[in-house]
C-alpha cells in the first residue's frame, strides 16, 4: 500500500445554495477556509506529506455547518469565526487531537 500523499486532507463546504435554504457559505466559510489555508501555510503543514485545505462543494450537513470533514480520520467539524479554525487547525493538524467542542457528531 502507497503511503497517504497528505497526513491530513480537510475538505470546507463552501457551498451557496440559490434558493435560500440554509448553506455553509451564509456563514463565511470560503473566507474562513482560507483563513485556514493561510494558518497552514504558515506554520509550514502546506507540503506533501502534510495538511492539504480544499474547498467542497455541499457535504450533506448543511443545517449542522459550517461544516468541514478532516481525512483520513473522517472527524467532522463545525466553526463559526477564527478563533474555531485556529483551534481546529493548532489542535488537530498539529497536535493531532479531536477539538471536541467543534465536533458536529459527539458521540
Ligand atoms: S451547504 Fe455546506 S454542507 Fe451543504
Amino acid at each position: 500500500m502507497s503511503e497517504l500523499f497528505y497526513k491530513h486532507h480537510v475538505f470546507f463546504c463552501t457551498n451557496k445554495r440559490a434558493d435560500g435554504r440554509q448553506s455553509c457559505e451564509d456563514h463565511g466559510a470560503s473566507a474562513l477556509r482560507t483563513y485556514a489555508k493561510d494558518l497552514v501555510k504558515e506554520k509550514g503543514l502546506a507540503v506533501a506529506g502534510g495538511v492539504r485545505i480544499n474547498s467542497a462543494g455541499c457535504l450533506n450537513r448543511c443545517s449542522e455547518g459550517p461544516a468541514c470533514v478532516v481525512y483520513p480520520e473522517g472527524v467532522w467539524y463545525t466553526f463559526v469565526d477564527k478563533e474555531d479554525v485556529e483551534d481546529i487547525v493548532e489542535q488537530h493538524l498539529v497536535k493531532g487531537e479531536v477539538v471536541k467542542r467543534l465536533l458536529i457528531d459527539k458521540d
